[in-house]
């Protein structure tokens, strides 16, 4: 016989970044951080987990290819939903897993990324997330969303928060032992449903650095990350929480742009400095704060990750329409392009 589950969860654009972690092992942040999941549509991963007694081991397939499950990572998020794993009846099937059979049993996944293909938009968030709803449900664990934030939080710390919809704030939390470092929703999808989000894919290379290990060196040798996280955060925190409760875009937009920049100032102040974006990422933002500023009001938020692609936030439909069009002036596209696949820095598809 054969038993299977499946999940899909969104990635999530973080507006409040977290960067840097107190416990490596655990994933435990040095700050609160707050994100916008986004629509499963989009950018998601669809996962499916399969058991059977005749499976030799535990197996996993990324779009279709091999990848090993040796890396802790995998195996803290296995290891976990097996703990919390219960009894499991299909009486038309016939099968009958006891909670304990679990240790015993080996399950196969296969994971895919709805993500644009070479648009190097690949998220440990959506997948960690999916990984973990799937084996939930699959070894019928009824733990609540909270707890299992904190198990996607064990395979990357930003999974923590595709658990829910709409906006989610990570909090950093203060036992040793992660139990309070959860993720918390803010609001629900539909609370600022105006909202549109625009990503400009800059280049489709792969990162040099990876999240993992360029927040290691930022929390080993830059003096403004410690800064950030004790001074800066908790205030910005509160303040984009009032503002997303409020629906006081200009503020929101105003915390989002400010973090961003200094979340990259941090990687400047590193030694040896990341460079995570890229001039056409800097041309963005001359754009955007060009046009904020023309109009009095502010019609744009952007935010960069780890990486060179900028996500820009509109009030609205028709400022993410403007948007568009001033982003397709400065940036032309070769005659017959296909827009949706068009990449602005690499001038070519
Ligand atoms: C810049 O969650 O990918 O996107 O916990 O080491 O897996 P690990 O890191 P990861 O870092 C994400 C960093 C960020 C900001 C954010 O999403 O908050």
């Amino acid at each position: 016989w054969i038993l299977m589950a499946t999940a899909r969860s969104p990635t999530n654009i973080a507006v409040i970044k977290y960067w840097g972690k107190r416990d490596e092992e655990l994933i435990l942040p040095v700050n609160d951080s707050i994100s916008v999941t986004l629509d499963p549509d989009h950018l998601s991963a669809t996962t499916t987990v399969a058991v059977s007694p005749s499976f030799e081991q535990d197996r996993m397939w990324l779009n279709g290819k091999e990848i090993s499950l040796s890396g802790g990572r995998y195996q803290n998020c296995l290891r976990e939903i097996r703990k919390r794993a219960r009894d499991v009846e299909d009486e038309k099937k016939g099968i009958r897993i006891q909670k304990d059979d679990w240790n015993n049993l080996h399950v196969h996944i296969a994971s895919y990324n709805n993500f644009p293909t070479a648009a190097g938009l690949a998220s440990s968030a959506a997948g960690f997330a999916c990984l973990v709803f799937a084996l939930a449900k699959l070894m019928n664990v009824k733990e609540e969303y909270g707890e299992l934030s904190s198990i996607a939080r064990q395979g990357s710390g930003s999974a923590c928060r595709s658990i829910y919809g709409g906006f989610v704030k990570w909090a950093m939390g203060n036992n040793p032992d992660g139990s309070d470092s959860i993720a918390i929703q803010l609001a629900e999808e539909t609370h600022w449903n105006d909202l549109f989000i625009v990503i400009a894919v800059v280049s489709s290379k792969q990162k040099e650095t990876s999240s993992t290990s360029g927040m290691r060196e930022s929390v080993q040798t830059s003096a403004l990350l410690k800064y950030r996280a004790e001074t800066v955060v908790p205030s910005r925190v509160l303040k984009i929480e009032e503002a997303i409760r409020d629906h006081d875009f200009a503020s929101f937009a105003r915390i989002t742009c400010a973090d961003s920049n200094q979340f990259h100032a941090i990687c400047l102040d590193t030694t040896p400095p990341i460079f995570y974006m890229n001039d056409t990422s800097h041309r963005i933002i001359s754009l955007v704060e060009r046009w904020n500023q023309s109009e009095g009001t502010l019609q744009v938020a952007y935010t960069f990750d780890a990486g060179p692609n900028a996500v820009m936030i509109a009030p609205n439909r028709q400022a993410a329409a403007l948007l568009l069009q001033r982003l397709l002036f400065y940036f032309p596209p070769p005659q017959d392009t296909d827009l949706t696949s068009y990449i602005l820095g690499d001038k070519s598809i």
